[in-house]
């Protein structure tokens, strides 16, 4: 039997990965690519909804690119390729775009959080458009699941949606993919703020992996606690002494229950000496290995234009089979 299609994108928007991304989701990305066919993207056309500087995004997609194959991401296996080197994403996410309600799309929230500060109107049309792009993205290759995190629950069931309302206008042409939510030892919170999600827009509480060990170590260690004293795993209570337990656990491969029971009712400093030291040991390594991957650029463009055309040739039957569908013809060729 084949094995099940799986995709799954991540953007290239910042100069490294954080720890949150990398127990949240490429450690997931990892495994799945064992038992499935897996498609990974890093997502440059979703990076540019936001002005950017075009040097810095192009060194980003590249560093991204390197993250994920440290992270143990293998071309021979999975097919690892950038978004806007598949043309087909940009031609199916129009299609979708004319399939979306407007006032569906402006029930994202995803959308409504990014832009609640400055209001919607100083946004692009893109990044309203967003999810369309996503959903194109996951059609496109016919995937059966798709591995993200609870906060892209709304764009699955988008992309759901559209597919079966796509199916049910123009005749059977996508699959209708599951989500597949990646749970809980994923969640990693904000050090200095355990009461959001860690994220690259707030430095100060967000680990780096490709940070130096030193830093990594100093962020772990003033990580906001409470003004008790004893470890305990108490998500509500005692949120940010809870995130470094689940940050431990995840660095050292074991569950929450068996670092509780190591460090519970101990202090504080200890957990947060060894909470520092198992991440700087994953996040070591980890950097070397990006660092290969980019002193070799030749290598880099090999792997990338090989994820390209790899990825064309999944996308493009299914580009052509909507547009068919949808009585586009092609009059060249
Ligand atoms: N929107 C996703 C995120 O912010 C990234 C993404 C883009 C994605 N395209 C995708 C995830 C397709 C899964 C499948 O995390």
């Amino acid at each position: 039997m084949a094995r099940p299609r799986i995709l799954s994108g991540i953007q290239p928007t910042s100069d490294s990965f954080h720890i949150g991304n990398y127990f949240g989701a490429l450690r997931q990305w990892v495994s799945l690519q064992d038992d499935n066919d897996a498609f990974y993207c890093v997502v440059d056309l979703h990076a540019i909804t936001v002005p950017g500087d075009p040097q810095v995004q192009r060194e980003r997609t590249r560093v991204s690119y390197a993250q994920l194959l440290a992270a143990g991401i293998d071309p021979q296996r999975a097919t690892l390729f950038v978004q806007s080197d598949v043309p087909a994403h940009s031609q199916l996410a129009w299609v979708m775009m004319c399939l979306t309600g407007y006032g569906e799309a402006s029930r994202m929230t995803q959308f409504k959080d990014k832009t609640a500060r400055e209001g919607a109107g100083s946004a692009s049309v893109g990044l309203f458009t967003y999810p369309c792009l996503q959903v194109a993205d996951i059609l496109l290759y016919q995937a059966n699941a798709v591995p993200v995190g609870e906060d892209q629950r709304q764009h699955l069931e988008l992309t759901r949606d559209l597919a079966e309302r796509f199916n049910h206008r123009y005749g059977q042409t996508f699959v209708v993919p599951e989500p597949y939510i990646v749970k809980d030892s994923a969640k990693i919170l904000d050090l200095q703020d355990p009461s959001a999600k860690m994220s690259k827009s707030v430095p100060a509480g967000c680990v780096f992996l490709l940070d130096p060990p030193k830093q990594i170590a100093k962020k772990l260690k003033s990580a906001v606690t409470d003004s008790q004293t004893e470890v305990r795993y108490d998500p509500v209570n005692k949120p940010g002494v809870s995130n470094l337990l689940s940050i431990l656990a995840a660095a050292t491969d074991r569950t929450v229950a068996q670092v509780e029971e190591e460090y519970g009712g101990g202090m504080y400093g200890p957990l947060k000496v060894a909470a520092a030291e198992a991440v700087v040991a994953v996040a070591e390594p980890f950097a070397e290995r990006t660092r290969g991957y980019l002193a070799d650029p030749a290598e880099l463009n090999r792997l990338m234009a090989e994820g390209a055309v790899k990825a064309r040739q999944a996308a493009q039957p299914t580009l052509q089979a909507a547009y068919a569908a949808l009585g586009l013809q092609s009059h060249a060729q």
